[in-house]
């Protein structure tokens, strides 16, 4: 049985579609959880022969589907954190494509996966390579884009803000009291919630620091398109130096 396209959450204030090279796309979109409330959010979009993966996917208005359908055939639907998904439902709908997420990956419950995203199995297209973070209470994972110096897609593990733009007045005010910050940074919510109780992701931290990359693109803020490697390094020390809660 399918739904209607109304049944599920409209499309969320977005930019157009920005080509970033490499046959790679990015949309700066927005997610708002409340009247007072809303952050960046953002879509990579990747071309594989005609074939298109969303990772981080978004649901765009009809302008945006308009404009993603000329790029090419929507196939495939990436979760790499669980903490995202609210559009997935409506993504798979329209387009038939095949979703992929980790076990568990159960904060939004629909669609249900049709490939299980883990390490050492096939991905949606040939020139990609999974990190899946181990240490952590709740799925996420990263996706290398081997081409060029090498593209990193996360979700929420590593944010990387230039300004906060497409952020409310009122997350303008908080982040910075949560430990944000317009640089590339772990994303300081995120860890606390995914840190297990004497316990340290750190560890994931160093093993992505071994993937060879020099651009960064994250589910929030702005891509990094030089020097992220460099610069996830430092993020990595910060969030780990001297916090006795991160470890
Ligand atoms: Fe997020």
């Amino acid at each position: 049985m399918s739904n209607h396209p109304q049944d599920f959450l409209p499309a969320q204030a977005h930019d157009a579609i920005e080509a970033l090279g490499d046959d790679v796309w990015w949309v700066p979109g927005t997610m708002r959880m409340n009247k007072l409330m809303g952050v960046s959010r953002n879509m990579v979009i990747v071309r594989s022969g005609d074939e298109l993966t969303l990772l981080n996917p978004i649901r765009l208005d009809a302008a945006g589907e308009q404009q993603l359908e000329q790029l090419g055939r929507v196939r495939h639907l990436v979760r790499l954190g669980c903490f995202h998904g609210c559009d997935d439902a409506y993504l798979k709908q329209r387009y038939g494509a095949e979703f992929w997420c980790q076990a568990d990956s159960r904060t939004y419950p629909e669609p249900p996966s049709d490939h299980v995203l883990a390490e050492d199995w096939p991905l949606p297209f040939p020139d990609a390579q999974l990190l899946v973070f181990r240490e952590v209470k709740r799925p996420e994972c990263a996706l290398l884009i081997r081409r060029g110096d090498g593209i990193l897609v996360t979700c929420d593990s590593l944010q990387h803000y230039t300004n906060w733009q497409r952020h409310s007045l009122i997350a303008r005010l908080a982040m910075p009291l949560m430990g944000f910050s317009r640089r590339l940074l772990v994303g300081p919510l995120w860890l606390k919630f995914q840190t297990p109780a004497d316990s340290s992701v750190r560890p994931d931290f160093e093993r992505l620091l071994k993937l060879d990359f020099d651009a960064l693109i994250s589910a929030h803020g702005a891509p990094l398109m030089q020097d992220a490697k460099n610069q996830a390094r430092g993020a990595v020390e910060r969030a780990f130096a001297d916090k006795g809660a991160n470890r």
